[in-house]
């Protein structure tokens, strides 16, 4: 493949100085990250870790302070933003109240002094095939939110860039808005193709559009993979408690040897959980045998129905519990404090009620305590 849409980014440092250009905060540590032409790249991470601040330097909207960002394989550090082949939707769409959608659409392509039939084809196309073709004379005004963000997609695409950059473009809308537009921003990149790259602190919108997932925190990326990957793999505690909702329950405890075999026990004295490390996890543990450990399941993976394989049975007290319909989230107490288990079914549990649950062993993950990452 051509990689005349391809990000690479390396070493990238961003620090921001005041007006007398002393340094005040550096919110990009150094970071590197390749894109492949075409992609759907989404930064993800909780406010402040640097998305925006990232994305505004592949713009050309924000001065590096080190590192390089190369587009289609050329160094663009020192090219004006509209000579980065790229286009820019906001979160704040910002249109020009006083214009019609029309010329909201066509203004860049005017500056860019195109001709006339080439623009009235173009946006009259883009505007079809974003369902705004029969309200072009319509000023923003006379639009709802939607329609509205649909107009600053529809000005972005006409301008046919290499790179689409999103800077939380949905988190104005409501939410039953914001996931037609989600799956109208997948759709548009399934049939245009181009490279996309996608901020939001959502992960539910970063699990449903990515290809690939770029976790990020202070500054630094903490995992870059496709969604399964994230889900199944985490590298480390961050990705483990940010992927997934409810996220991993993460459990304190130690790694214990008895006469039949390694166990991981739960830290606290009432209700603390044991569980017998085998298979794949055994010769993981081996090395932290009366070390701490953190012991990390998904709510999905503690059921109340019979699973083949490693799992095993364990009754425990009825916190609270948040029935959903179909399913219901229930807390269940334990050693160091609570563990949601995602139960199937339409069930009511009751507090104080016990409950006995499967822990599907084979779908754990075990962590350092000290260095956060994933023991393999
Ligand atoms: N001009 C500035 N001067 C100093 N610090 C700044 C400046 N702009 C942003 N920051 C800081 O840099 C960090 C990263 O900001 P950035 O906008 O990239 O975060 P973000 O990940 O996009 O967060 P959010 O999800 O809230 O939009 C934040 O701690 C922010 O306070
Ligand atoms: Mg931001």
């Amino acid at each position: 493949m051509s990689d005349e849409g391809s990000v690479e980014i390396k070493d990238l440092v961003k620090t921001y100085v005041d007006d007398r250009g002393r340094p005040t905060f550096t919110a990009v540590k150094n970071i590197s990250l390749h894109i492949d032409t075409g992609e759907f790249m989404v930064l993800v991470g909780p406010s402040g870790c640097g998305k925006s601040t990232t994305l505004r330097m592949v713009a050309g909207l924000e001065k590096i302070t080190s590192g390089t960002i190369s587009i289609g394989g050329r160094v663009v550090n020192e090219l004006e933003p509209k000579d980065r082949g790229i286009a820019m939707v906001f979160q704040n769409y910002a249109l020009y109240p006083h214009m019609t959608l029309f010329n909201n659409m066509a203004f860049g392509l005017q500056l860019a002094k195109k001709k006339k039939d080439f623009i009235s084809e173009t946006v009259g196309r883009t505007a079809k095939a974003l369902g705004l073709d029969h309200m072009l004379d319509r000023k923003p005004s006379a639009l709802s939110g939607g329609q509205r963000q649909r107009v600053a997609l529809g000005r972005a695409i006409v301008r046919s860039p290499k790179v689409f950059l999103f800077d939380e473009p949905l988190s104005n809308l409501d939410a039953k808005m914001r996931v037609q537009m989600r799956s109208e921003i997948s759709k548009l990149h399934a049939q245009l193709g181009n490279t996309m790259i996608y901020v939001t602190h959502d992960q539910v919108e970063a699990m449903t559009m990515g290809d690939r997932i770029c976790v990020m925190r202070d500054g630094l990326i903490m995992q870059v993979a496709d969604p399964l990957t994230l889900y199944r793999q985490p590298e480390n505690l961050f990705v483990a408690g940010f992927i997934g909702s409810p996220p991993m329950n993460l459990l304190k405890g130690k790694v214990q040897r008895r006469n039949d075999g390694l166990f991981f026990v739960e830290a606290g004295e009432k209700s603390a959980l044991t569980f017998p490390l085998k298979a794949r996890l055994e010769p993981v543990a081996n090395k932290y045998v009366d070390k701490e450990i953190v012991f990390g399941i998904r709510p999905e993976h503690i059921t109340n129905e019979p699973k083949e394989g490693s799992s095993v049975p364990v009754t425990l007290t009825v916190d609270i519990s948040e029935p959903m319909g179909s399913e219901s989230l229930v807390y269940l107490k334990t050693g160091t404090g609570n563990l949601i288990a995602r139960i199937h079914g339409e069930h009511l549990f009751h507090l104080g009620e016990q409950l006995t649950v499967q822990f599907e062993l084979e779908k754990v993950s075990l962590f350092d305590v000290e260095t956060e990452k994933v023991i393999r």
